[in-house]
Order: C-alpha cells, then sequence, then structure tokens
C-alpha cells in the first residue's frame, strides 16, 4: 500500500515522530506574510532537480563548540530553499541544537515556535531537518496538573523525513536508513513512514517514543500539537537527555 493512501487511516498513521525543541516565551509568535521568494509562484515547486549545497560537520564547529550562528545560516539556506518564509526576523527566533552530540548534520534539529498556548493548548512549530539529520528517539511524559501528556503530528511541505514510531519494526523495508553513531543506542520505535510533502502523520498514542530522520535534501514540516513542555521530554540517550535538559 503506497504512503498517500494510508494519510487518513488511523492505523497506517499510528507510528510517527514528534518535536523534543525546547518552546521559547509564550508571546513569542510569528506573525504572517513577509515572503521572500518573490520568484516562487504558488504551486510550482522551482527546487526540482536543485541540490542543496553539501554541509560538513566541520562548519558547525569552532574551537570545539558549536557554532549556532553557522547553523543557522544552514538552515536559512535549507528554508530558501523550499521557499519557507524567510523575515529580517527569522534568524533571531530559530533554535537549532546538535543535541550536544558534535555531529549536527547528523544528529540535531532546528525549530521555530509560532505558539505554545498554554491555556487553550496547542501548539504551532516549523521543523527543520537537513539532509540526513536525525531527529533523536525522544518522548513526551504528562506534565503536571490536568494537561495530558503531548501528542502532536506533522504536515510536510519540503523535502521528506521518516517519521519512526512504536510498533511492527519495518525497518528493514528501509535500508536507507541509517542510524548515526552520534546516536548511541538502538531505537526502541521501530515502524517507519515515509512523509513527503502534502502528506500529514501523527503519534497513535501518550508516550509514544518516536524519531525521525531526513532525507537526502532535508525535511522542512509544520508540528501541530497539545501543548510542549521542555521537562517532559525525555530522550532514548542518556547524555541526549542531560545536554537538552540543562
Ligand atoms: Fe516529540
Amino acid at each position: 500500500m503506497k504512503i498517500a493512501n494510508l494519510l487518513f487511516s488511523a492505523a497506517a498513521l499510528a507510528s510517527l515522530t514528534a518535536c523534543s525543541a525546547p518552546a521559547p516565551d509564550a508571546g513569542d509568535t510569528a506573525k504572517s506574510g513577509g515572503c521572500c521568494a518573490k520568484d516562487a509562484p504558488a504551486g510550482k515547486a522551482h527546487h526540482v532537480g536543485k541540490k542543496l549545497p553539501e554541509f560538513k560537520n566541520a562548519d558547525f564547529y569552532k574551537d570545539g563548540k558549536f557554532n549556532e550562528d553557522a547553523a543557522k545560516d544552514a538552515v536559512i539556506t535549507l528554508m530558501k530553499f523550499y521557499h519557507h518564509p524567510v523575515r529580517t526576523d527569522t534568524k533571531a527566533k530559530l533554535w537549532v541544537s546538535d543535541y550536544g552530540t558534535g555531529k549536527f548534520t547528523e544528529v540535531g534539529l532546528a525549530a521555530i515556535m509560532v505558539e505554545n498556548e498554554e491555556r487553550d493548548r496547542y501548539m504551532i512549530q516549523a521543523l527543520f531537518l537537513l539532509p540526513g539529520q536525525m531527529l533523536p528517539e525522544h518522548w513526551h511524559e504528562k506534565p503536571a496538573g490536568d494537561a495530558p501528556a503531548k501528542m502532536e503530528g506533522w504536515y510536510i511541505l519540503g523535502g521528506y523525513t521518516y517519521a519512526v514510531a512504536e510498533g511492527e519494526d519495518n525497518l528493514a523495508k528501509f535500508p536507507e536508513i541509517k542510524i548515526p553513531a552520534s546516536h548511541p543506542a538502538q531505537p526502541k520505535a521501530r515502524h517507519a513512514l515515509k512523509l513527503t510533502p502534502g502528506e500529514w502523520g501523527k503519534l497513535n498514542k501518550q508516550l509514544e517514543h518516536h524519531w525521525q530522520i531526513a532525507g537526502p535534501q532535508g525535511a522542512v514540516m509544520i508540528e501541530v500539537a497539545n501543548l510542549h513542555t521542555n521537562s517532559c521530554v525525555k530522550h532514548l540517550v542518556p547524555a541526549i537527555n542531560a545536554h537538552f535538559l540543562k
């Protein structure tokens, strides 16, 4: 069965990814408009047949330290490639992380939190994965109070991603998925679903382990969730978790 046919099947959407990007202040809300891509008529994918520049891990480290500025520049290159809006304040709004791995091109994530509304419990953010970059395995525990554990879904805008969550182990069907050594744990979530632009996937249950890995031209997506709480994100790799929470 083709992925596209699975889109509105609850069973098929059982296994997907969630984001572990931290949440800026709830008031850090991006306003619409101002797209820079004047040469990108709606509905036409100008990136077809083109390739992103090759990102090298060494480009993101200076004196052994993660160079967030360089990482954000790379993400903006990815955004422009897929005609995601880039505004004068975009770089300032970007959150980037290599999760302390020292291998940003292998394990990392970039995000712009659009809204994380605690009172009414909704969240939307844009997620960016560089080519072949892995969002490490994690899950979301229940916050204090009466709020439920985070549930989330992803609407793909550019590139593609493998969203991997719990369910039947089908990783053997995707030999192109390579877990980098910088994620030093075998995933517990082992049911992969390839998501391409226009496709939507979501978690199936609370506390579900999940991770993602982008295709060779990266991925741009919108994540929708009920509520994000940084302290409730738990990562499979202890060192990654410790770095995320510090
Ligand atoms: Fe998540």
